[in-house]
């Protein structure tokens, strides 16, 4: 199978988690595209979506899937959202797609998080690939220079040679090097660095479940 195969079978299982009559979370990325794309297939049954970005909100309208406003919603029953890394405990690198602060923001204020990935995803140790950091740009040199000393690599995230400017305004680093030993503390530590906007580690609120797509079928780690 195919990357993408596996992908998207792990996105027609995700619907298996789509509570009926409820809004639901949608999160960023090719994996999510492609739930997004079987969520439009039973699109009746649920009440709407808040969506992670603005990439997101723009694929669900073209499926004429409702999008709400977070400020208008009081519950979201369950988040679906890939990940970049996962490890067996359910912590998460995420941010790849530049959407990290909206995909924590929707997580934080849903019941269940169920990440979706192919296979490749899961790692023992997480921090083979870089992790992202949103920062307000003024404090863009500042940060970098704080992630430093915790014993990464920082490097800003570049598109079309400028700085890859978020859906927020923010600008992200990506931070090789990293042996995420303690994914909790990191966060905590990262969070705490002022100029910080979110850390794509997904750990003090990871996922819930785990559906992994391998060439055996669809697993489901909890
Ligand atoms: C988006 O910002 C990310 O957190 C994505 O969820 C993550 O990068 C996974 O993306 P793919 O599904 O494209 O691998």
């Amino acid at each position: 199978m195919t990357q993408d195969e596996l992908k998207q079978a792990v996105a027609r299982a995700a619907i298996a988690h789509v509570v009926d009559g409820a809004i639901i979370g949608v999160g960023t990325g090719s994996t999510a595209n492609f739930f997004i794309d079987e969520l439009a297939k039973i699109k009746d049954r649920i009440a709407g979506t808040v969506a992670s970005s603005e990439a997101t909100a723009a694929r669900l309208r073209g499926h004429g899937i409702p999008v709400l406003d977070l400020n208008e919603v009081e519950s979201i029953a369950v988040y679906i959202d890939g990940a970049d890394e996962i490890n067996a405990t359910g912590a998460m690198i995420k941010g790849g797609g530049a959407a990290l602060t909206r995909e924590k923001i929707v997580a934080s204020v849903s019941k269940k998080f169920v990440c979706i990935a192919d296979g490749s995803k899961l790692v023992e140790t997480l921090g083979k690939f870089p992790l992202p950091v949103e920062v307000l740009p003024m404090a863009r040199n500042a940060v970098m220079r704080r992630l430093a000393a915790l014993g990464g690599q920082p490097r800003l995230r570049l598109k079309d040679g400028a700085p890859h400017i978020t859906d927020n305004g923010g600008e992200l680093i990506d931070v090789a090097g990293l042996a995420i030993t303690d994914p909790v503390g990191l966060e905590r530590t990262i969070n705490q660095i002022v100029g910080v906007v979110a850390v794509g580690l997904f750990a003090q609120q990871g996922a819930d479940v785990c559906l992994l797509g391998t060439a055996d079928g669809v697993k489901t780690l909890t």
